[in-house]
């Protein structure tokens, strides 16, 4: 077989949260997928990128007080450092915000303005006028048009499943400022979708789609193609469009392009062929995987897009349904939204990676993580079943002598385990990782089998029948080196142990389980996985006990609360930041001089992780005013401001001042 060249993407995640396992599951989708494909000797490139742009991220900047390259660069170390628990093993990770990807986003919208497809026409929005900005949908809360439920988003209810514009909904207020918006006239910019569908539907029809993608997309086709909105208007955070000063492209337009984008810095990187794997004509494979929400710009505008402007168009793009955990959509306040981090502090990423990989099919359906079911399933086989088979005979190899026999005593059994190389491979190619999984653990049960039947147990008690033990033994570890190697994708971690013991050679390639592993010294036996504590799986989603007096959805359920005298207590005075400057010696604090107004102080603060001291200069903070003067190795700190903290209990990376909105003079009281 000749080699591939194939390039993957996951899509890309939002800078504006930290990512949850409903990210995790996509990543590891794709990332066993490339590592299959490496494996088979194909050449195999992943790159992702960091999604930077639109308005979410710009609004929750402000509220941090942070510009909002601070923010997607604190998002982006987080999220790297995060699939790096999970073993995602990236050729790049990018950035959406970077030159690159201006660069191509220019050339995409020049290319296909060219082409005649960018129309401008006039749109009527909402309009923030205290925050003189247009508003998203989701940043419109109202009354439902149709059935009158309060508090619906601009632009469906979720009561009654009404779809509508944020011009019709009752009662409108703006999620920015909470103030009433207006409408107001804008021209904007328009991609001319429609007259892609012939394109599209010979694209389609080429490109083996799931069926349920392509149901959706022959709705959509019924609907009719509309012109897709491709601007928007100042403030926005993203790319200035070059011809329409005051305008920006819209998120989505400039998202997949950070596809090319991050592989754009990666050819620079490696010397590779730009053209060969995006211009018209290429010959190289392309895969998207993506989740079920976000098709419709994968499916219909993205290879639109990339026709338009002479590129080349996806091979595949391959749609997962939704993470539940314990049969629920992953939601905050029910403690089911569970973080990457959270998982990687209780337990190995292997373990979870297996249990997707065992639930991941070629359909759409939503996929259950269930507590109860990932710590039996873990258990049962990968430790019950794959670990076991080594554990249990790596003793009569070093009993042997310590090296692996100089041949197989059943290479019958062993060739039925090697027979099963070409059909797995053909299920992991279609991405149909439950059933590989399923006939992984078959052929598990059947090496644990010979071992029962053999009973290498009996043979060691007796020294004339070492080497005859080691012998089993011997065709135990080779089933076990060929079932590691199929499933070398799925558990890197075991894999990378595992290799430590048989040899960093024994899992390299697929077709390696040919030729099996004989008369070789091992190493050292290592732990290769342990069991998982049900107790430990429960943790992820405990949340503490409610207390009484504190209210479900307060921000921190059981914790005590305090009464509105214990709050009035402190002094909470808006200051103006005069001076900051790092302190020599720690690699945490900044000292600050702030100004009260009716005098100043010296304060420290453990922000300069977040902040650079040049960023804080005349900036607003909050401050607690009458904390006792506390000494400290540096000096005297006369206060406390005020941060919120996304990173781990007493972390100081993710901590951010509350900054105190325009407006404020320096000493004004905040209540
Ligand atoms: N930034 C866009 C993608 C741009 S790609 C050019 C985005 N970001 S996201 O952070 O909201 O989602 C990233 C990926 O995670 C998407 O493929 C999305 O479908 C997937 N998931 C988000 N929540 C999910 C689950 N609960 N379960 C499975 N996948 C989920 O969309
Ligand atoms: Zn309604």
């Amino acid at each position: 077989m000749s080699t591939r060249r194939i390039l993957v993407t996951s899509a890309l995640p939002y800078a504006n949260g930290p990512l949850h396992l409903g990210h995790v599951i996509e990543a590891v989708q794709t990332d066993i997928w490339c590592r299959f494909q490496r494996m088979r000797g194909n050449d195999c490139i992943y790159v992702c990128a960091e999604d930077c742009h639109g308005t979410p991220i710009m609004i929750r900047a402000r509220q941090d007080g942070i510009e909002p390259e601070a923010l997607i660069r604190a998002s982006a170390l987080e999220h790297q450092r995060d699939y790096a628990g999970f073993a995602i093993a990236f050729d790049h990770f990018h950035s959406t915000h970077s030159e690159e990807n201006r660069h191509y986003s220019y050339e995409l919208y020049e290319a296909l303005k060219k082409r005649g497809v960018i129309t401008r026409r006039s749109v009527r929005q909402l309009y923030d006028e205290q925050a003189g900005m247009f508003l998203p949908d989701r940043f419109v809360r109202g009354t439902c048009p149709r059935c009158g439920t309060p508090d619906q988003y601009g632009d469906s209810c979720e009561k009654c499943g009404a779809t509508y514009s944020p011009a019709d909904l009752k009662d409108a207020v703006s999620t920015v400022t909470g103030t009433t918006p207006v409408l107001r006239d804008s021209d904007h910019l328009f991609f001319k979708l429609g007259e892609f569908e012939g394109d599209l539907r010979e694209w389609l029809a080429s490109h083996g789609l799931q069926p349920a993608v392509r149901a959706k997309l022959d709705e959509w086709f019924e609907a009719g193609l509309k012109d897709w909105d491709i601007s928007r208007d100042a403030p926005y955070f993203g790319f200035e469009i070059p011809d329409a000063p005051g305008k920006y492209f819209y998120v989505w337009f400039d998202a997949p392009v950070g596809y090319i984008g991050s592989f754009a810095a990666l050819a620079a990187k490696r010397g590779l062929d730009f053209d060969a794997y995006w211009k018209a004509g290429a010959t190289t494979e392309l895969h998207h995987f993506i989740g079920k929400d976000i098709s419709y710009f994968h499916t219909l505008f993205w290879p639109a897009v990339l026709h338009g402007a002479g590129y080349r168009r996806p091979t595949g793009v391959h749609v997962h349904g939704f993470l539940t955990v314990e049969g629920q959509k992953m939601s905050k306040s029910r403690g089911t939204n569970i973080t990457a981090r959270q998982y990687l502090d209780l337990l190995p990423a292997d373990h979870l990676r297996y249990y997707f990989a065992a639930k991941l099919g070629i359909g759409l359906d939503d996929i259950d993580l269930n507590l109860e079911d990932f710590a039996a399933r873990v258990n049962s086989d990968v430790v019950g079943k794959l670990v076991n088979i080594a554990s249990r005979c790596a003793p009569f190899i070093e009993k042997a002598g310590g090296s692996l026999g100089a041949q197989l005593p059943d290479p019958a059994l062993y060739a039925q385990f090697t027979a099963a190389a070409g059909p797995i491979a053909a299920l992991i190619e279609a991405r149909d990782y439950a059933s590989a999984m399923r006939e992984i653990m078959l052929l598990a049960d059947r090496a644990n089998q010979y071992v029962d039947q053999q009973k290498p147990w009996v043979m060691a008690k007796d020294p004339a029948r070492f080497v005859e033990a080691g012998a089993v033994a011997t065709q135990a570890i080779n089933l076990f080196r060929v079932l590691m190697t199929y499933l070398s994708p799925v558990l890197p971690g075991i894999a990378a142990r595992a290799a430590e013991w048989l040899g960093t050679d024994a899992f390299a390639r697929w077709d390696g389980v040919q030729t099996p592993l004989l008369a070789r010294p091992l190493g050292k036996y290592p732990q290769l996985a342990s069991r998982v504590d049900p107790a430990v799986v429960k943790q992820l989603v405990a949340t503490p006990p409610v207390a009484a007096t504190a209210s479900p959805d307060s921000p921190n359920p059981g914790k005590p609360v305090i009464s509105i005298d214990d709050f009035t207590r402190l002094d909470l005075r808006a200051a103006k930041v005069l001076e900051a400057t790092r302190v020599e010696g720690s690699d945490k604090l900044l000292q600050l001089r702030l100004d009260l107004g009716s005098e100043q102080r010296n304060v420290f603060s453990g922000i300069s992780a977040s902040y650079r001291p040049e960023d804080l200069v005349g900036r607003y903070v909050v401050m607690i005013a009458n904390l006792a003067p506390r000494k400290m190795r540096f000096g005297v700190s006369e206060g406390m401001v005020l941060c919120a903290s996304g990173g781990k209990d007493g972390g100081t990376d993710g901590v951010f001042l509350l900054s105190a909105d325009a407006g404020v003079t320096p000493g004004m009281r905040i209540s």
